[in-house]
């Protein structure tokens, strides 16, 4: 189930570049750019995700010195409209202050600090302190001094808000809280060359659902920076998600993951394949494990009965927890995935994470050679990509026809460091972000940000809602709004808080990256580092 030596560092399975050569359009050159880092050993000291001092350090040296998404342009598409940005205990407030002007500040009253804003707003007209109403305007100048007298050594003059440094990609609004860093342009470098055909300027912001995770920010988002666990936590995905033998590349400030669709798994080589389920008379949800042949099935009492193909059978909770039986032991992921918390009603029920819904049969011929598998699974890919491409043209036009195979079928996620993770899907695309909650080391705050193409005709998109949370323990099911993907993250989430709690028990007191798959983990460990070690 699991390959061992491959003879490189490589996967020995199909690679993107590979399937690339078969793409049934012409591929752009980003993606058939590798850039590896080069490899050796990595390893992170565990104060990293468990110290208040090392959180003390990123905060002083990491969030006060870089470039930062804060939020979008819809979240404040009017001129008065205002979002405090919210970064472990500092908070920025972002201002529009004109139709095409945005302006950001520390959001401290200059008096004795209160926030100047504490939530979104809509529509102000000035700055004003709910403590003693001191008052700035819109652009941050100086308004009112309540008592003016009373301060008699100020020079009303000095009294402006200061501004932090303001960048701009497409429609995404950062900020630098460092008045002295370099130009926004020169941070982002040719990431935004990676989105020619629908670029970020043609996107708008749906919605953002946040959640506190019970994890450093760095354990959560390094679980989302590499597919390699997907073989472990995702098992239902394997038969037409590349994990191991995806592309992994860096660049100065970001890096990229390249999963191929249509393409199973690596671990699947050598695996029996047990067919399609048989057909039963009930819609609950159902499920083969890809390696043990186990059939998972929800029982009406909301537990789970698992069935051995050699007929031992167990009844189990969706925490894997077992119940009765002969089987002692089940897969938590696979039971969180057939059970627990279902998808709301109006979110139709898709198995796989593939843009297109549809999933490769596992029956694929064992007598091909590597050359002739690449080519029906191209045929795959590019049948694939052909009903992505209708379902999608509504939406983004004409310019569908020039996006290649290998960009709809794929899973390609950017690390945009240090926190913000966009991917160049070209229809609804889920981004994410992590961020330290507050001085408190062993929790973070998660971000799920849906980001979708601009109405063609140019018309304005439906209004952005207010960002929302769900509570720390509630599923990401309880956001219907993220669609089937919320069942993924549940399985996602579910390690976090164990990892956050393992790594203190690590008596080596690092943990040990591995060299390709943990690409972008390794890259932004190093850059972490440069911030860190700054003077
Ligand atoms: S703290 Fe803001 S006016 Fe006093
Ligand atoms: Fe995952």
């Amino acid at each position: 189930m699991v390959e061992r030596t491959t003879g490189t560092n490589r996967s020995a399975g199909i690679s993107v570049q590979e399937l690339i050569e078969h793409d049934s359009k012409e591929v752009p050159v980003y993606l058939r750019q590798e850039s590896p880092m080069p490899p050796g050993p990595t390893f992170v000291p565990t104060e990293y995700y468990t110290s208040p001092d090392h959180h003390g350090r990123e905060m002083d040296k990491l969030w006060s010195r870089v470039w930062q998404m804060a939020c979008h342009e819809d979240d404040i598409p009017d001129v008065g409209d205002h979002y405090p940005y919210e970064i472990g205990n500092r908070s920025y407030l972002v201002v529009r202050c004109g139709p095409d002007e945005i302006k950001a500040f520390p959001n401290a009253c200059l008096h004795r600090g209160r926030l100047i804003k504490e939530k979104q707003g809509k529509r102000t007209h000035e700055l004003r302190c709910a403590f003693h109403a001191w008052c700035w305007n819109l652009d941050g100048t100086l308004k009112e001094i309540p008592c003016e007298w009373d301060f008699p050594y100020l020079d009303p003059a000095d009294q402006d808000l200061p501004e932090v440094p303001l960048g701009r990609w497409g429609r995404f609004v950062f900020i630098n809280p460092d008045p002295d860093c370099e130009p926004f342009e020169d941070f982002i470098g040719e990431l935004p060359d990676h989105f020619p055909l629908l670029p970020i300027e043609k996107r708008y912001k749906r919605f953002q659902v946040s959640k506190v995770l019970a994890a450093n920010w760095k354990v959560a988002q390094d679980a989302f920076a590499e597919s390699w666990h997907v073989f472990s936590t995702h098992p239902q995905m394997l038969s037409c998600f590349g994990d191991p033998n995806g592309q992994f590349d860096a660049w100065e400030n970001f890096s990229r993951q390249h999963n191929p669709g249509f393409t199973p798994s690596p671990h699947l080589e050598g695996v029996r394949d047990w067919g399609p389920l048989e057909p039963v008379d009930h819609d609950r949800p159902r499920e083969r494990h890809p390696f043990s042949g186990a059939v998972y099935e929800l029982r009406v009492d909301g537990n789970i009965d698992i069935t051995m193909p050699n007929g031992r059978a167990g009844v189990f909770t969706p925490e894997a927890v077992w119940v009765e039986g002969k089987l002692g032991h089940a897969d938590l992921h696979l039971c969180k995935w057939v059970g627990g918390p279902a998808l709301h009603d109006s979110v139709p029920e898709i198995k796989l994470p593939q843009s297109s819904g549809q999933v490769i049969e596992r029956t694929l011929p064992t007598d091909l050679d590597r050359a002739a598998m690449v080519e029906l699974l191209a045929g795959f890919r590019a049948d694939g990509a052909a009903a992505t491409r209708e379902r999608l043209r509504p939406l983004i036009g004409e310019v569908i026809d020039e996006v290649s195979d290998t960009e709809l079928n794929g899973n390609i996620y950017f690390n945009l460091f240090p926190n913000l993770m966009p991917t160049s899907s070209f229809g609804d695309a889920i981004w994410f972000r992590f961020r330290p909650n507050g001085m408190n080391p062993e929790e973070c705050i998660m971000d799920v940000i849906s980001i979708a193409p601009l109405p063609l005709d140019g018309s304005a998109p439906p209004p952005t809602p207010p960002d929302r949370f769900i509570g720390p323990d509630e599923s990401w099911t309880a956001a219907p709004e993220i669609g089937f993907l919320s069942k993924v993250l549940d399985q996602d989430s579910g390690n976090m808080p164990f990892v956050q709690r393992g790594v203190h028990n690590l008596a080596s007191r690092q943990v040990q990256l591995a060299d390709y798959n943990e690409t972008k983990l390794r890259h932004f460990y190093q850059r972490l580092d440069d911030f860190l070690s700054a003077p």
